[in-house]
C-alpha cells in the first residue's frame, strides 16, 4: 500500500482519496470489507464494528463520488456501512471516516462540536457512526426538519436509548458553523452549482477515472469490475459462475456473517450505462446500478402514495448503497420493492451477451431463491410504468419497527376502479410464499365486483386459497395471513368512496 506516493493506476492497483490522499493498494482481497482495511490495515480505528450486517451504523463512513446532475459534474457524498462494502469497490471514490473531520487547527468539526455540546455522545461506541450520518446530512441538507433528521439517522442504532440529544445536535451542528471557527457551509452540495472546494474535489476524482477495466486478484479469488455494458455482457457469458456484485447489501453479509467464499465477483458500480434512470416515453428505466436512494427518489414524483414504503427500507446507508435491481435479483420472499413493482406492472430487462429479453416481473420468480435468469444472464434494468392513472396504488409494510426492519408481509394493491366497481385487481404479497407472488383467487373476488365491504371480505377470505405462509422467527404463519387480510381491509377503509378514512386514522406512523 502506498500513501500519498505517485500511484500507479495498474491493472490491479485500486486508487481512492482518503483525507485528499490519494491511496493505492495493490490486488486487494476481493471481499476484505472497507471497515477491516481502515481498522486493520490503516489502524485508523475510528469506524468501529458493531454487528457487522449493515444493522447498526457503529461503521458508517461517507464515500465521495462523481455523478451527473442537470448535465453537470458533480461531488455527492454519502453515508454507506462500511462493514459490508468490499475494498475494491472503493477505486476512483474518496472516503471520509470520522477521523478526516478534525479540522486543520485541530478542532472539532461543527457535528462533532455539537455532539459534544448536547450531551449526545453517551457509550461512545457507536458515536463515530452518528457523527458521520450528520456530517453526510450536513454537507448535503442546509436547513433539514425533524422527519429529515431521523430519516438520516435511520441506520444509527443508539443503544442506551440516548436520541433525544443525537436529534438535538444534528439542530445544533447548523449553530455551531460560525462558533468554531468552521469556515465551510452547509447543504453546499445541494447548491445550484459547485463551491471552490467541490470543484477542487471534482479534479481529484477525475484524475482517479481509469480508462480501462480494473481486475484485482488476490487469495484465489478475482474481482471483475468493467466499465462498459459491453464489457459486463461479455464477462457476465464467460463467466456464468460469477457472482454478480452491485451494492453489495446482501452479498456483503454473505462474507461477514456466512463466510461464503466468493471466488469470482463482477462489480457493475463502474458500469456509466447501468448507472441512470432515463424517462422514456412511458417508462421509467433504472439501469442495475443505481442506488435505491435515487430509484426511490425517481420514482416518488410518480407514485407518491409509496413514499413510507420507500422510507421504511432498510436505512439511508443501505439505500445509498443497495440497488433497486438488486433487490429484485436477489428475489428474496421478503424482499419489499417487488410486490408493489409487480402490482404496477414492471418488467425487467434480461441481458446475454448481445441480447435482450424482456420478462414482466412476476414472471421472474420461479420458487424459492430461483429465478427465470439463465446462466450468463443478468438483469440490465428495471422498466416501471411512469404513471397508472385512475389506478389506487397502495404498499403496506409490517414489520416491528418503523425504520431498518425486515418485513414480516409486505402488501401491495393496485385497482381500477370505475363506477363503483373493481374494474381491474392486481394484488401482490412478500412474506407469504416463497417467492414475492400475485393473489390470483384475491383478485378473482374482487374484479367486477362493487368497492364495498362485501366483495372485499370475500377477497380476504380468498387469500387463504392463495397463500399458505409459514411461521418463522418473524411473525407465525397465523399472524401472516392475519395482517394479509388487514392489509386489504385498510386498503379499503382508506380508499372506499363514503367516508374514507384519513391517513392519521388508519396509520399510527402518520406523525412519523
Ligand atoms: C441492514 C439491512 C437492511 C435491509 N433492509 C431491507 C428492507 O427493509 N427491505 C428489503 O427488501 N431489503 C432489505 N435489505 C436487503 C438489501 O438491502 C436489498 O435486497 C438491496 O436492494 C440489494 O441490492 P444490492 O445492490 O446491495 O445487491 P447485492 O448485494 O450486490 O446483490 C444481491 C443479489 O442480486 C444479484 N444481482 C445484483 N445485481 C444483479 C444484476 N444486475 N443482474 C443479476 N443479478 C444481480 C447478486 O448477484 C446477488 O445475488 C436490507 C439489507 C441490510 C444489510
Ligand atoms: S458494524 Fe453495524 S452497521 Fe456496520
Ligand atoms: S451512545 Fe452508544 S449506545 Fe447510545
Amino acid at each position: 500500500m502506498l500513501n500519498g506516493t505517485q500511484p500507479v493506476a495498474g491493472e490491479g492497483v485500486i486508487r481512492f482519496l482518503l483525507d485528499d490522499e490519494i491511496v493505492t493498494v495493490a490486488d486487494p482481497a476481493p471481499t476484505r470489507t472497507i471497515l477491516q482495511f481502515l481498522r486493520e490495515d490503516l489502524r485508523r480505528c475510528g469506524s468501529k464494528e458493531g454487528c457487522a450486517e449493515g444493522d447498526c451504523g457503529a461503521c458508517t463512513v461517507v464515500l465521495g463520488e462523481l455523478v451527473r446532475r442537470d448535465g453537470v459534474e458533480r461531488v455527492q457524498l454519502r453515508a454507506v456501512n462500511a462493514c459490508i462494502q468490499f475494498l475494491p469497490t472503493l477505486d476512483g471514490k474518496a472516503i471520509y471516516t470520522v477521523e478526516s473531520l478534525k479540522q486543520r487547527d485541530g478542532s472539532l468539526h461543527p457535528v462533532q462540536r455539537a455532539l459534544v455540546d448536547t450531551h449526545a455522545s453517551q457509550c461512545g461506541f457507536c458515536t463515530p457512526g452518528f457523527v458521520m450520518s450528520l456530517f453526510a446530512l450536513f454537507k448535503n441538507v442546509a436547513a433539514p426538519d425533524r422527519a429529515c433528521v431521523a430519516d438520516a439517522l435511520s441506520g444509527n442504532l443508539c443503544r442506551c436509548t440516548g436520541y433525544r440529544p443525537i436529534i438535538e445536535a444534528a439542530a445544533r451542528m447548523y449553530e455551531c458553523v460560525g462558533e468554531s471557527g468552521f469556515a465551510g457551509t452547509p447543504g453546499t452540495l445541494a447548491a445550484a452549482s459547485a463551491d471552490a472546494d467541490e470543484q477542487a474535489l471534482i479534479g481529484r476524482l477525475q484524475g482517479l477515472r481509469r480508462d480501462a477495466a480494473l481486475v484485482v486478484r488476490a487469495g484465489g479469488g478475482r474481482f471483475h469490475a468493467p466499465l462498459t455494458l459491453v464489457e459486463l455482457a461479455e464477462l457476465r457469458e464467460r463467466l456464468p459462475a460469477a457472482r454478480i456484485l452491485a451494492g453489495g447489501t446482501d452479498v456483503g453479509l454473505w462474507v461477514t456473517k456466512q463466510h461464503r467464499e466468493l471466488p469470482e465477483l463482477i462489480y457493475i458500480g463502474k458500469v456509466a450505462e447501468l448507472g441512470t434512470v432515463e424517462l422514456s416515453e412511458s417508462h421509467f428505466e433504472i439501469g442495475a446500478a443505481v442506488s435505491l436512494s435515487d430509484a426511490f427518489a425517481a420514482l416518488d414524483g410518480a407514485y407518491p402514495e409509496l413514499a413510507e414504503l420507500w422510507r421504511r427500507f432498510a436505512s439511508v446507508p443501505v439505500r445509498n448503497a443497495g440497488t433497486l435491481v438488486g433487490n429484485i435479483a436477489n428475489g428474496s420472499p421478503i424482499g419489499d420493492s417487488m410486490p408493489v413493482l409487480i402490482c404496477l406492472g414492471a418488467s425487467v430487462v434480461l441481458r446475454k451477451g448481445a441480447a435482450r429479453r424482456e420478462l414482466a416481473l412476476e414472471d421472474l420468480y420461479l420458487d424459492y431463491q430461483k429465478t427465470a435468469m439463465q446462466p450468463g444472464e443478468f438483469v440490465e434494468r428495471v422498466r416501471v410504468p411512469r404513471s397508472r392513472h385512475g389506478w389506487v396504488v397502495r404498499s403496506y409494510k409490517i414489520a416491528k419497527r418503523f425504520d431498518q426492519d425486515i418485513s414480516a408481509v409486505c402488501a401491495a394493491f393496485a385497482l381500477r376502479i370505475a363506477g363503483g366497481k373493481v374494474a381491474e385487481a392486481r394484488i401482490a404479497y412478500g412474506g407469504m410464499a416463497a417467492t414475492p407472488r400475485r393473489a390470483a383467487a384475491a383478485e378473482a373476488a374482487l374484479t367486477g365486483q362493487p368497492w364495498q365491504e362485501p366483495a372485499v371480505r370475500a377477497a380476504a377470505a380468498a387469500l387463504d386459497a392463495d397463500y399458505t405462509p409459514l411461521s418463522d422467527m418473524r411473525a407465525s404463519a397465523a399472524y401472516r395471513m392475519k395482517v394479509a387480510k388487514n392489509a386489504l381491509y385498510r386498503l379499503w377503509l382508506e380508499t372506499r368512496g363514503e367516508a374514507p378514512l384519513a391517513a392519521a386514522q388508519v396509520n399510527v406512523f402518520t406523525e412519523a
